[in-house]
């Protein structure tokens, strides 16, 4: 069994799959920005909570300090994310980019650096970043999809960086197993819940690769069906 934290694990995807690791035993810290949301999910689930706001040194520091003392991290879930209101590529600027970044790509970065000590002291280390079929350009480019019409550039940007994360930290720690994964579109509040799957069917991917051994894969890219397409 292991130790996992989920980022941003109050609430939708992170919530559920939070929900599915303590079921199958492992101990599960609840990373929530909130104290309030945070304390209600993890009593729920019969989970832990640390206080993380992905994008603030000082947070992630703390949640690190945290969670070494009570005896350190096998899983990451990098889950937080927004999507923000959606808007046009012609209308976007780099303020429209900017918040999405600093939460998807930089938050990323910043809780992944923070925590690989105490992950390099586990024997079976696993990252799972949570990106979004929005992330792959051959499927961004396949016309008559519905990844094809989403009209925005801020968010398949923001996840196609997650994707590029994801490989150069797999190449960078090979005794890791670091996985990108697509949940599929799912409705929560990211979407104002237009999203046609449940947080069941979403969170399966992730769950499954929050739980892989040392012979699973590194530096891959996955939903629910198998590999997918850069
Ligand atoms: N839903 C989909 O269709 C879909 C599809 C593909 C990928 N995804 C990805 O799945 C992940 C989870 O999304 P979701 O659909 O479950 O959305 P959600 O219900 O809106 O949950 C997002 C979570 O991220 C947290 N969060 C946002 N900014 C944060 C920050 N700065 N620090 C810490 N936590 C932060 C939120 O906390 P607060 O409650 O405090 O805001 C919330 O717990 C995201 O990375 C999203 O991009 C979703």
């Amino acid at each position: 069994m292991t130790t996992t934290l989920i980022t941003g694990a109050n609430k939708g995807l992170g919530f559920e799959t939070a929900r599915r690791l303590v079921a199958a035993g492992h101990t599960v810290y609840v990373g929530s920005r909130d104290a309030d949301r945070g304390r209600r999910a993890a009593d729920r689930l019969g989970a832990r909570l640390v206080i993380l706001d992905v994008t603030d040194d000082a947070s992630v520091a703390a949640a690190v300090k945290a969670i070494e003392a009570d005896g350190g991290l096998d899983v990451l879930v990098n889950n937080a994310g927004i999507e923000g209101t959606v808007v046009p590529t012609a209308e976007t600027t780099v303020d429209t980019l900017r918040p999405l970044f600093e939460t998807n790509v930089f938050g990323m970065v910043r809780v992944t650096h923070a925590f690989l000590p105490l992950l390099l002291r586990s024997p079976a280390p696993v990252v799972v970043n949570v990106s979004s079929g929005l992330a792959s350009k051959t499927l961004v480019s396949t016309p008559d999809t519905p990844t094809y019409a989403y009209p925005g550039l801020a968010y398949p940007a923001s996840k196609a960086a997650v994707n590029m994360v994801t490989v150069q930290y797999a190449k960078a720690f090979p005794n890791m197993r670091i996985n990108a994964v697509e949940p599929g579109y799912t409705a929560t509040d990211l979407n104002g819940h237009r999203g046609t799957q449940t947080v069941e069917e979403g969170a399966e991917i992730i769950v499954r690769m929050a739980q892989i051994g040392p012979d699973g894969p590194t530096g891959g890219y996955f939903d629910v069906t198998g590999p997918l397409p850069w």
